[in-house]
C-alpha cells in the first residue's frame, strides 16, 4: 500500500490567506514548510489511486504528485474519491474534478445528503461520477486491491451547517475515520476527531500506520493567540498535548507509524524546530508534510 499525504494543513492551510500569526509569517517567508489543506492519496498497486478528501488546494496537490498525472490524452489514475466529512476543506476540491471525468464518489449517506444540497456540485456530471453511499463498518473496494471501511469517530456536523447549539461528540455518519487494507497491511486515517474514547483505541490498535488529527497542540491555543474564540474541542478536534490529549490517549497502543495530519496554522508542531515537535518525536509521533509518501 502506498499513501501520499497531499495536504497536511487544516482548513485555511499554512499560511492562511488572512493570518499574520508567527507561524503563517514564517511559512510566508519560507522559514518553515507551508502546508496545503487536508487530504491523502492511496493505492494498493501504484496504478489505481483513491483520493481521501478533496481540499480546495487539490489542483496544486495533483500537479505536485506525478503518480496522479494522466497517462493518456484524457484520463486519470484516480478511480475514486472518498470524503470523511462535509467540511469545506474536505469537499471544496470536488469542484476541481469537474472536467468530464468519471470516478466513484464515496461517502456516508448523511454526507451525500449534504453534498446533494449543494447545487454547485451538480457540476460533477451524474452520468460520469457515481455517488456511492457507504454504510459504517462495511468494508468496500475503494480502488482495485484496496479495501476501505468507514467507522464513526466523535465529531460534529460541518461548520456551515452548525445550528444554535452544537453537539461536538456526535457518533454517527457526520465524521468518520477510514480504515485502509491492502496486501495484508492496515492503515487508519482520522483527520478529524473530537475525543479518543476506549472503543476508538480498540478500533485503531494494531494498525501499521495511523494518520491522526493533529489540528491543535493545546485546546485553547487559538484563543490565547488572539486568533479565534473557539477551543479545539468546540471545533471537533481533540488537542494533541495534555493529560486528556490524543498523544496521551494513544500512548499505550500498539501502532506502527504514528503521523499527525490536519495541522492548524496555530499549532507549534508546524515548526520543525519547535520544542513541541521534539516532544512529539520522543513520543513516537511524526508530523506529516505535503508530499510525504509512506508504505505502511
Ligand atoms: C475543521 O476541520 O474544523 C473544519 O475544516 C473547519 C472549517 O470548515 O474551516
Ligand atoms: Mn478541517
Ligand atoms: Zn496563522
Amino acid at each position: 500500500m502506498r499513501i501520499v499525504i497531499l495536504g497536511t494543513g487544516a482548513g485555511g492551510g499554512l499560511p492562511q490567506w488572512n493570518c499574520g500569526c508567527p507561524n503563517c509569517g514564517r511559512a510566508r517567508d519560507g522559514l518553515i514548510p507551508a502546508m496545503s489543506q487536508s487530504g491523502i492519496a492511496v493505492s494498493a498497486n501504484g496504478r489505481d489511486w483513491a483520493l481521501i478528501n478533496a481540499s480546495p488546494d487539490l489542483r496544486g496537490q495533483l500537479q505536485a504528485t506525478p503518480a496522479l498525472a494522466p497517462q493518456a490524452l484524457r484520463g486519470t489514475p484516480i478511480r475514486s474519491v472518498l470524503v470523511s466529512n462535509g467540511d469545506i476543506d474536505h469537499v471544496a476540491g470536488l469542484l476541481t474534478l469537474r472536467e468530464g471525468q468519471g470516478f466513484d464518489l464515496f461517502a456516508t449517506k448523511a454526507i451525500h445528503a449534504v453534498l446533494a444540497e449543494n447545487p454547485m456540485l451538480s457540476a460533477l456530471d451524474a452520468r460520469l461520477v457515481r455517488r456511492a453511499e457507504v454504510a459504517l463498518d462495511q468494508p468496500f473496494e475503494l480502488a482495485p486491491g484496496l479495501t476501505a471501511c468507514l467507522f464513526a469517530v466523535p465529531g460534529k456536523v460541518p461548520l456551515y451547517l452548525e445550528g444554535e447549539t452544537v453537539e461536538t461528540g456526535l457518533i454517527g455518519e457526520q465524521t468518520v475515520g477510514v480504515e485502509l487494507t491492502a496486501n495484508g497491511r492496515r492503515a487508519c486515517y482520522v483527520p478529524g476527531c473530537a475525543e479518543v474514547p476506549d472503543w476508538l483505541k480498540q478500533r485503531l490498535a494494531g494498525c501499521d500506520a495511523l494518520l491522526f488529527d493533529g489540528t491543535l497542540w493545546t485546546d485553547d491555543e487559538m484563543i490565547r493567540a488572539g486568533l479565534g474564540a473557539k477551543t479545539g474541542r468546540r471545533m471537533g478536534h481533540v488537542p494533541v498535548s495534555g493529560a486528556d490529549g490524543s498523544m496521551a490517549a494513544l500512548a499505550g497502543l500498539a501502532l506502527g507509524q504514528r503521523i499527525f495530519v490536519h495541522l492548524n496554522n496555530s499549532n507549534p508542531l508546524v515548526d520543525p524546530g519547535s520544542p513541541e515537535r521534539a516532544l512529539a518525536r520522543a513520543e513516537g509521533w511524526q508530523v506529516g508534510h505535503d508530499g510525504l509518501e509512506i508504505t505502511p
